[in-house]
């Protein structure tokens, strides 16, 4: 049947979904599926009461009209209409990152120390909690919208502000000195890690979809550390309840111990994106991963 591949919608991160499902949309179509763009929910709904679609590839990103969150997820089960990757538990649990650390601690899974914060928290308080650096970040965003690192006092309210800036909660987390590593999930498969190197201190949003000169070195880690990193990331995944695709975003400090930070349900698509990097490693090009993502709509 007819595939509509949602995309866009109305989140802070809807030109980065128009880019990744710009680039669904074109495979899926390459190999042969009678794939169709649709942008943002209100539009998809319609056409699903109207009859024009079997199933929805689902690359929005995001919360509050993101499709990301579970809202989409809820309305789409109750048109027994099937779509690509987790359910209605599994996005709305990984939308939250406060949400998701205080499940992971409760099961021994290791996540940088946080405070969540409400608005009209004291940030000082917090601040003295958590102790620099640490980092400020809406608890609900994706690509790096809205987040600082803050390495003094002086900063934070800046930070704060322009966390305040996005829908909900906010999060601050201890600041994790060392590499940036990156886990895609298919199906059962985890694939290869990747080790992002950005060109500047951190990989912001900037980094993420602008810059040319972010480096990306996949396998990021070797033998048994690349397959306990890859391990941990499975139970992460598992833990928050999500399933079919997705991406579990981690830091590795100086030591070598590993700290997951959050789960992507709906992962960036895009040319410069990561889960296209690490599945072109394992030898699955670009056409071949929206295919098996279309399958996680199969059950
Ligand atoms: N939230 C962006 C799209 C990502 O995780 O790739
Ligand atoms: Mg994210």
């Amino acid at each position: 049947g007819r595939v509509a591949v949602v995309m866009g919608g109305s989140s802070a991160e809807r030109e980065v979904s128009l880019d990744s499902g710009r680039n669904v949309l074109a495979a899926l179509q390459a190999r042969g599926v009678d794939a169709h763009a649709i942008d943002g929910i209100p539009a998809l709904l319609d056409a699903l009461r109207a009859g024009h679609f079997a199933r929805v590839f689902n690359i929005l990103h995001g919360q509050h009209g993101g499709g990301e969150d579970g809202v989409l997820q809820g309305a789409l089960e109750s048109l027994h209409v099937p779509y690509t990757g987790s359910g209605v538990l599994g996005s709305a649990l990984s939308m939250d990152k406060t949400r998701s650390k205080r499940v992971w601690q409760s099961l021994g899974l290791p996540t940088p120390k946080f405070v969540p914060l409400p608005r009209g928290a004291d940030v000082y308080a917090a601040a003295k909690q958590i102790g620099f650096p640490l980092i400020v970040k809406p608890s609900c965003e994706g690509s790096s919208v809205g987040v600082t690192r803050v390495f003094q006092e002086k900063d934070l309210d800046a930070a704060v502000a322009l966390a305040e800036k996005y829908p909900g909660d906010l999060l601050m987390e201890a600041l994790i000195e060392g590499d940036e590593l990156t886990v895609g999930i298919l199906g059962r498969q985890v694939l290869p890690s990747i080790h992002i190197v950005p060109k500047g201190a951190f990989y912001d949003y900037n980094a993420k979809y602008v810059a040319e000169d972010t480096r990306y070195i996949c396998p990021g880690l070797e033998g048994e550390r690349e397959a306990s990193l890859r391990a941990l990331t499975l139970e992460a995944f598992d833990a928050l309840g999500c399933h079919g695709w997705g991406r579990v975003d981690v830091m590795r400090d100086t030591q070598g111990r590993n700290w997951l930070l959050e789960v992507n349900t709906a992962p960036g698509m895009t040319s410069h994106s990561l889960v296209p990097k690490a599945a072109a490693v394992s030898g699955i090009d670009y056409q071949e991963l929206c295919w098996r993502v279309l399958e996680t709509s199969f059950r």
